[in-house]
């Protein structure tokens, strides 16, 4: 059974749909802890499922390597099989990627390479792009940048604001970000750093 830890910031609705796929008994992984980078409103879901969950504040270090620091050091408790981005918007130190890579995955709500970063969504709508995306990645020391394990179009409608757009990009998001951990787990797809 393949051991996930799943890292968010904001509401979790990814990481929910995570939930809802393990609680099946024929699901091949489970979800061991949820930790956050701030008091991220997406932590009730895990106490919802009876998750453990843990809160590193980025605010609360001096920089960016003592939180990864402290973030890797909680995560080593739990020591998962894989550790699922789903909404984290902070960029890991590269000291932390290298601790755990390959076995850390990100999900994007862009079709990558188009649209890195933390406005992806907000950065389609104003390229003028009539599609865009949702891609599933391991995460490298880049932003955004590691081998793409999935991805799929989302066409982009006239009028689409940037909450419209993304509320049809996240539902393709959980869908390819849950067949990947499927995949992971069951050893169709293999992580390459
Ligand atoms: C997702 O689209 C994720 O790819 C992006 O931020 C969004 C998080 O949504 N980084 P939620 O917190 O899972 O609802």
């Amino acid at each position: 059974m393949l051991t996930v830890a799943v890292l968010i910031s904001g509401a979790g609705s990814n990481l929910r749909a995570l939930l809802e796929a393990a609680r099946h008994p024929d699901f091949p992984a489970r979800i061991v802890v949820v930790g956050a980078d701030r008091d991220a409103e997406g932590l009730a879901h895990a106490a919802d499922f009876g998750i453990p969950s843990f809160t590193v504040p980025f605010r609360s270090f001096p920089d960016r390597e003592a939180w990864g620091e402290e973030l890797g050091r909680q995560l080593e408790v739990w020591s998962p099989d894989l550790i699922v981005l789903s909404g984290l918007m902070r960029l890991l130190p590269a000291s932390l990627v290298s601790r755990f890579a390959p076995n850390i995955i990100n999900t994007h709500p862009a079709y990558l390479p188009e649209f890195p970063g933390a406005h992806g969504v907000r950065d389609a709508l104003a390229a003028g792009a009539e599609q865009t995306g949702a891609s599933v990645i391991v995460v490298d020391d880049g932003v955004d940048s590691g081998p793409i394990l999935a991805q799929e179009r989302v066409v982009i409608e006239p009028g689409d604001t940037e909450s419209t757009l993304h509320d049809r990009i996240k539902p393709v998001e959980r869908r390819l970000l849950i067949d990947v951990v499927r995949r992971i787990a069951t050893g169709d797809l293999a992580l390459t750093p």
